[in-house]
């Protein structure tokens, strides 16, 4: 009977971004996400620094009508200076799109003791979901000041890591290499975790005709789409999107159970995640309410995406939006 009361209600979700135009994408589609009830925001500095990534933040969730609290996050990394993704995002971070203002209030309170306080609250709901899309700061600092805080949470799904190559340096990926050593307190905790790697993100971009084609679809939003669309004119990788849509759409990527720790010391290879592989593989993976966890943490890399069902994904989420 409570099992199947917990099935249909909807999963807490908290999330955790550096807006940035692939953040906005997948703030988007949280958006048009009714299976999630989205009870935290919280910004961090990433793709361009903290006065933007939190203002957009503010500005698309007004916007878009997501509801949760607006935390104060992180305005740096926990021991490195900051990098940067101007380059890609453009100066502010949307693709020179300016955002509708608002009023919409911050919280007083850091994004981190927010984070442990709806950790608390959703206990009884079978636990908080975390979408992670940017540096893991703001995360790193929660479990450092909550040692229980891996306990309550459902789990982690996020955006960083390779595989692969990286995309800041030969070996690095961004969102880790902004913070290493934040993302090496997650993989040290005990928290259960899937990550949507690089490599795996870049084997779901989308191509111009498949992106025109999202872009049509007539929204409110079709604006903000079309000019990070004409930022990305080639190929559009939506990193941060697939991640989003992994959570509503389990059947879009198998998983490899893995041991991950993050390169620390060595300053060329610093914020390169490593791998234990296990060669235990999952078609499907979606994280059982607390009361069904493993005791121990649960690592999980992405290995493969199913395109095409990604691309209907997007679609279908956003002819939810339709005007
Ligand atoms: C990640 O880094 C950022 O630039 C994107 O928003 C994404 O979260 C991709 O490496
Ligand atoms: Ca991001």
């Amino acid at each position: 009977m409570l099992e199947s009361k917990m099935q249909n209600q909807k999963i807490p979700l908290a999330i955790d971004c550096d807006p940035g135009i692939d953040d906005a994408w997948a703030l988007l589609l949280a958006a048009a996400m009714p299976e999630f009830d989205v009870r935290l925001l919280s910004p961090v500095a990433g793709n361009v620094d903290y006065v933007y990534t939190s203002e957009n933040l503010r500005r698309l969730a007004a916007w878009y009508g997501l509801p949760g609290k607006l935390g104060r996050g992180a305005s740096q990394a926990l021991e490195i200076s900051r990098i940067d993704a101007g380059d890609i995002h453009g100066k502010g971070g949307m693709a020179g799109f300016d955002l509708p203002p608002t009023e919409r209030p911050f919280e007083q309170a850091w994004s981190w003791d927010l984070l442990y306080e709806e950790a608390c609250r959703a206990e009884a709901e079978g636990g908080l979901l975390v979408l992670a899309i940017g540096p893991l700061t703001n995360l790193a600092l929660a479990l450092e000041k909550y040692p229980d805080l891996a306990a309550k949470l459902r789990g982690l799904v996020l955006m960083g890591g390779s595989a692969g190559p990286g995309n800041h340096g030969p070996y690095a990926e961004f969102n880790i290499a902004c913070d290493p050593h934040a993302a090496q307190l997650v993989f040290e905790s005990e928290l259960n975790l899937a990550m949507v790697s690089l490599d795996v993100t870049h084997a779901a971009a989308l191509q111009r005709e498949e992106m025109q084609a999202l872009c049509a679809i007539d929204t409110p939003y079709s604006p903000l789409l079309k000019a990070i669309a004409s930022f990305m004119p080639e190929q559009a990788v939506l990193h941060d999107a697939l991640a989003a849509a992994y959570l509503v759409n389990p059947e879009l990527i198998s998983w490899e159970e893995v041991e991950i720790r993050c390169e620390c010391e060595d300053d060329v290879h610093l914020g390169q995640t490593v791998f234990s592989f296990s060669g235990r593989r999952f078609e499907r993976f979606t994280f059982p309410p607390l009361c069904e966890r493993t005791s121990r943490p649960l690592h999980l890399l992405s290995r493969s995406v199913n395109r095409e069902a990604y691309v209907g994904e997007l679609e279908r989420r956003l002819n939810a939006l339709k005007k």
